[in-house]
Parts: C-alpha cells; sequence; structure tokens
C-alpha cells in the first residue's frame, strides 16, 4: 500500500505515464500556483526549516507559521497531545515578532518557494491593517493568509472569526493596507461558516482557507490531568476531515470565491477529494509531523493519479462532484 496514495499497486497510474502527463498548476483567484500542495501554517516553520527535508519549490505554496506585532512566548506546556486519529494543539502563536521575519527572515527565504503566503494575527482589525502594510511590496512575498481562527490566544477566535460584521471590516482594513492577494482563513467554530466566507468576500478577500482547527480536549482519568497547559485546544488531522469536507462544499456551493481546504490530507484521494468537493487547492499540516517531505510526495502521485483516472488536468476535479 502507498502511504502516499492509499491505493494498492492496482489502483496506480499505468506505467509510463509520469507525472508530467497531467497538468497540475492551479489558480486561486489572482495567486497562480505550479501544483495544488500548500503547508498549512504552523506545520511547517517559517519555510526554511523544511529544507533539510525537500526543495521548498516542489510545493505549490509554503505559507508561514502566523507572524505577529510583537514577540510571543506562547501557551504553558503540554502544548500538544495525541488522540486516537488526530492531534490536540495548543501552541499560541509562539514568534519572534513581524520586524524580526523582515529583517532576518525574509532575505533567506525570499525565492526559495515557487509561492511564499505570510500568515499574519493582529490584536485587532486596524493591527491586521498595519501588518499586511509591512508586508506589502516586499520581495519574495506573494500573499498574505488572515488568521482571524487561531482558537488557543487570549479570547480565542471569538472576537475575529466568528462575527460576518467583524470580518468585513477586518479584511476592509487589510485590503486598503495592501495590494497582495488575501487569503481569508477561517474558524470551523461557528454556525455558519459560509456567512463569514460571504463576509470576508464582499470585503474583497481573494481566497478563503478552511478549516482551522476544531475546538477539543482530553483528559487522563487516572491523573485528572488534562491533554493540554490550557485545557482546552484544537483538533487537526484525519479525525476532522469530513467535517472539514461538508464545510468546503458548503462554502463552494454557497459563496463565489475560491476555497483553499484544510485537515487530514494524508493521500492523494484526500487532495483530490476535497478538490471534487470545491477546493482550488489543498493544504497539509498534521501529516507534516510523520512525513516531513509529505508535498512532494504528494505532488509525485499526483500526476499519475490524474492520468490513471484519463484527467489532463487538476483544475478539471474542482468542483466536479455531482450532487444527488
Ligand atoms: O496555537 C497556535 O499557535 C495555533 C494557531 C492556529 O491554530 O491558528
Amino acid at each position: 500500500m502507498s502511504p502516499v496514495t492509499g491505493t494498492t499497486a492496482c489502483g496506480s497510474a499505468p506505467a509510463g505515464k509520469g507525472p508530467e502527463a497531467a497538468d497540475l498548476s492551479v489558480d486561486v483567484g489572482p495567486l497562480s500556483l505550479t501544483n495544488p500542495l500548500m503547508t498549512a501554517s504552523g506545520t511547517a516553520g517559517l519555510g526554511l526549516e523544511m529544507e533539510p527535508f525537500y526543495d521548498l519549490s516542489a510545493a505549490g505554496a509554503i505559507v508561514v507559521k502566523t507572524l505577529t506585532k510583537r514577540p510571543r512566548h506562547g501557551n504553558p506546556m503540554p502544548r500538544l497531545c495525541e488522540t486516537p486519529s488526530g492531534l490536540l494543539n495548543s501552541i499560541g502563536l509562539p514568534n519572534k515578532g513581524i520586524h524580526h521575519f523582515i529583517d532576518e527572515v525574509l532575505p533567506d527565504l525570499a525565492g526559495r518557494a515557487a509561492r511564499l503566503v505570510v500568515n499574519i494575527a493582529g490584536t485587532t482589525t486596524r493591527e491586521f491593517g498595519e501588518l499586511a502594510g509591512m508586508l506589502d511590496g516586499l520581495p519574495g512575498v506573494d500573499a498574505l493568509e488572515l488568521n482571524i481562527s487561531c482558537p488557543n490566544v487570549e479570547g480565542g477566535d471569538l472576537p475575529f472569526g466568528r462575527d460576518p460584521d467583524v470580518v468585513y471590516r477586518l479584511v476592509s482594513d487589510v485590503r486598503e493596507a495592501t495590494a497582495l492577494p488575501v487569503i481569508t482563513k477561517l474558524s470551523p467554530n461557528v454556525s455558519d461558516i459560509a456567512a463569514v466566507a460571504q463576509a470576508a468576500k464582499q470585503a474583497d478577500s481573494d481566497a478563503v482557507s478552511l478549516i482551522n482547527t476544531l475546538l477539543g480536549m482530553s483528559v487522563d482519568w487516572r491523573t485528572g490531568r488534562p491533554g493540554l497547559g490550557t485545557v482546552v485546544g484544537g483538533l487537526s488531522g484525519p479525525a476532522i476531515k469530513p467535517i472539514a469536507m461538508r464545510m468546503v462544499w458548503e462554502v463552494s456551493r454557497k459563496v463565489d470565491i475560491p476555497v483553499i481546504a484544510i485537515g487530514g490530507v494524508t493521500t492523494v484521494d484526500d487532495v483530490l477529494e476535497y478538490m471534487c468537493a470545491g477546493a482550488s487547492a489543498v493544504q497539509v499540516g498534521t501529516t507534516h509531523y510523520k512525513t516531513p517531505d509529505i508535498i512532494p510526495r504528494l505532488v509525485a502521485e499526483l500526476g499519475a493519479q490524474l492520468a490513471g483516472a484519463g484527467r489532463a488536468t487538476a483544475r478539471e476535479v474542482i468542483g466536479s462532484m455531482r450532487t444527488p
């Protein structure tokens, strides 16, 4: 069994059909990608950490861990806790701040990724705009992802990610500050994710990415200790894929905006299922901790899978789901 396709040799592409047989390029609004595979913020560091495992240009895009205006230490330990089919985290956005990134990291990172997406989080809607303005026009930065959905900071995803009016204001503040393509990363911890996506679209977000983690917790009944230092954190990994799939489909159907799917991708079938449900691209997150070179593995098998299914392009799979 292939760890990447999840299929047996019988399900593989016919001999002679290499990855070059299918055109893997996709567009996410104004952002053109050589393939639909992106890293999910927080699972690939600031990008350079992945270089021992693969050439960053193999990914459609590298998305860096969230940057904030000021440095943050992050949350108390333990910050990670494994559960049977997912991972709980409460990291708390530790980072050295945006100035450190711009001065010390970006000069090395610029030009290494096919596309570099910088993920940012402000403490107010205005601060999101301020951060966007600092990154606007910097060489090597191709797009911004707005983290309005982290469940692990003071106030959680409540102040930004749940209220469509706040999302509209926040994206508008960012839009005024930058000409870069803007991707708004949505929280699943809402009753109507399409309404939040619609607000992001109305404020001229170029795309939405979904889902960030689902609120969860665990406890060891023998010791009475919770799995995470903050007790409640965010669940990611294969456990959340059906929930993310439902939300990707719902947003794609109801809102005219490109969708980037996130949630439990481990195989090429996961990638193509999300695209079939309407995603233009797919981010890979938790799997990085087990298979750090998962992205080039998936890219290498994607072409073969498409060719084996008689598809000439990845684009034609997007939104091809048949509704009963
Ligand atoms: O806790 C964290 O750093 C997680 C961030 C996120 O889920 O956006």
